[in-house]
């Protein structure tokens, strides 16, 4: 398998950004997400993949409900702040405009689409990306917006690569 023709089919679909947040044991967190989509009609489904090296889905595995905040152009500081930071070293939320959501979920106020959704089931299958199947829930905001899609955010840094795993290895979850 040629990985970078796989990569260039992938970059030409121009995949949507969103902003996946949660809170667990009054520790919030959220990162930059570009593996997401609806996946259920009947009923309504949402996947979200969490990359196995993040603080999010540390966070994630704990949490019954994630916010899904879909972003708009105008949003690429925000893009930059979840995707280029990481929860292990800064508090992302003191850097934004934020609100408790229901279900105690942190809420991005910038956002002009956000649903909450809830975790019905996770896959796993040794990738460094976990499945969070979900159910949405509650629509928070809901406007006409141009989505902020990859080709704007691709030259980010992100604050771990998906290869990375928390250290000391008794903090991680699986490996
Ligand atoms: C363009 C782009 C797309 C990304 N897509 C995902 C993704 O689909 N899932 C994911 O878990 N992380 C993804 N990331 C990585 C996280 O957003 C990034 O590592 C973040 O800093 C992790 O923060 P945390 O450690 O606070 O969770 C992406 C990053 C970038 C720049």
């Amino acid at each position: 398998m040629d990985g970078d023709a796989f990569d260039g089919v992938m970059r030409q679909l121009e995949p949507t950004m969103i902003v996946v947040t949660v809170a667990s044991s009054n520790e919030r967190a959220g990162c930059l997400v570009g593996f997401h989509g609806q996946c259920s009609i009947h009923p309504l489904r949402y996947a979200v993949w969490l990359s196995k090296a993040n603080h999010t889905y540390r966070v994630a595995l704990h949490a019954d409900h994630l916010g899904v905040h879909f972003l708009s152009t105008k949003e690429t500081e925000l893009a930059r702040l979840f995707g280029s930071e990481s929860g292990d070293e800064v508090d992302k939320f003191s850097q934004c405009e934020t609100e408790l959501g229901p279900y105690g979920v942190p809420l991005l106020c910038a956002c002009a689409n956000t649903v909450l959704v809830r975790r019905t089931a996770m896959f796993e299958d040794g990738g460094d990306h976990v499945c969070f199947v979900t159910e949405p829930t509650d629509i928070v905001r809901h406007a006409e917006a141009k989505p902020l899609r990859l080709p704007q955010v691709e030259q980010l840094d992100p604050g771990h690569h998906s290869t990375e795993r928390p250290e000391p290895p008794s903090h991680r979850v699986d490996s």
